[in-house]
């Protein structure tokens, strides 16, 4: 079985990126066959400056390795290094329609925001459907934001089937329902682009502030506390077993423990969470060599699948003329 997933270099990664994808993917390489990637493409609909893009590259990639992507196990590149996937795209995009686009949560989630959307924005599904099918995924990890950019990817594919034969795999979304849409620290879902991110790689003042920001109501360390109601609650569950969690539950429903103090031990406890993956990112800064290195040789074993796929594709559309 082949799984794939990407995640764009417009941020570092936090804690949501990390349960719904980025640690599944890391537990997936050991099992399966695993193509990891930064959407770099995809970052350009919303980075437009030069610098910002090449740093959000080198940074996103540093951080999927610390967070245990082992290349030997797994095909890991960046989107831009194997061009054959925009080509796909464009024949891709001949089988969906505008009107379909247009329904995108994603799309109409930033125009709500007031973003003036350019057209890259507006076609980021089916890029994203060229990602898939050009590397014949069979399963996509992803958080829940992005289950409909599958089911647009799984259209696509069954459209292009009926037309030209079984030629591509339909891929099925991926999704762990417990860390699904995991909270920020307002209870929105957690995102770079609503500034509620826990990120796993802050300084450590920055992650206790973070940390301490998490939404609470006002009960006192006397009053019993709401577990199921509590964003603190939701957030500290993810690093803990069921018996754990039970009794963390317990000390929510019986007085005698404030949220400071939670607060406190969930910092502590991200930091020992992490601390292997925090300092690996710190050791990979300085090679660069071997991360190039990676890069290249991922990109290479990408583009051989890239190219046999859209061979096919091109022969099978018509393309390839000679007659
Ligand atoms: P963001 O929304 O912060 O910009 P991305 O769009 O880069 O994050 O998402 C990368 C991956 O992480 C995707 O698979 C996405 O579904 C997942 N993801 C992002 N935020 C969350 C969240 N709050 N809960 C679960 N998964 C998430
Ligand atoms: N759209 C995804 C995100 O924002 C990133 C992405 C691009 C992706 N291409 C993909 C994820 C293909 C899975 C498969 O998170």
């Amino acid at each position: 079985m082949r799984i794939l997933s990407g995640i764009q270099p417009s941020g570092r990664p936090h804690l949501g990126n990390y349960f719904s994808m980025m640690k599944r993917m890391v537990e997936f390489q050991d099992k399966f066959e695993l193509f990891a990637f930064i959407a770099s493409y995809h970052a350009l609909t919303t980075i437009q400056n030069q610098e910002e893009l090449k740093k959000g590259i080198w940074e996103t990639v540093l951080d999927f390795l610390a967070l245990g992507l082992d290349p030997n196990k797994s095909v890991f590149w960046i989107q831009s290094d194997v061009p054959e996937v925009t080509e796909l795209c464009w024949i891709l995009s001949n089988f969906i329609t505008v009107s379909q686009l247009e329904l995108g949560h994603s799309y109409k989630d930033k125009i709500s925001q007031g973003i003036v959307p350019n057209s890259g924005l507006f076609f980021y599904p089916v890029l994203m459907a060229a990602d898939i099918l050009l590397y014949k995924s069979d399963r996509v990890p992803v958080g829940k934001d992005q289950k409909q950019h599958i089911e647009f990817t799984r259209d696509i594919a069954e459209r292009f089937n009926r037309c030209y034969g079984n030629v591509f795999t339909i891929p099925e979304p991926d999704i762990l329902e417990e860390v699904a849409v995991v909270p920020g620290i307002d209870g929105r879902k957690m995102s770079k682009s609503y500034k509620n991110a826990i990120y796993i790689f802050s300084e450590e003042k920055d992650l206790k502030k973070q940390v301490m920001s998490i939404i609470t109501d006002s009960k006192g360390i006397h009053e019993p506390k709401d577990p199921d109601q509590s964003i603190l609650y939701k957030i500290y569950s993810l690093f803990l077993n069921e018996e754990q969690r039970q009794e963390l539950r317990e000390r929510f429903l019986v007085p005698g423990t404030g949220y400071g103090q939670i607060k406190q031990e969930l910092y502590i406890t991200i930091l020992e969470f992490f601390k292997k993956e925090r300092e690996r990112r710190k050791d990979l800064e300085k090679q660069k060599d071997y991360v190039k290195q990676v890069l290249e040789e991922g990109a290479k074993k990408a583009k051989t699948i890239a190219q046999e796929v859209l061979e096919i594709v091109r022969e099978k559309t018509g393309l390839v003329y000679f007659f």
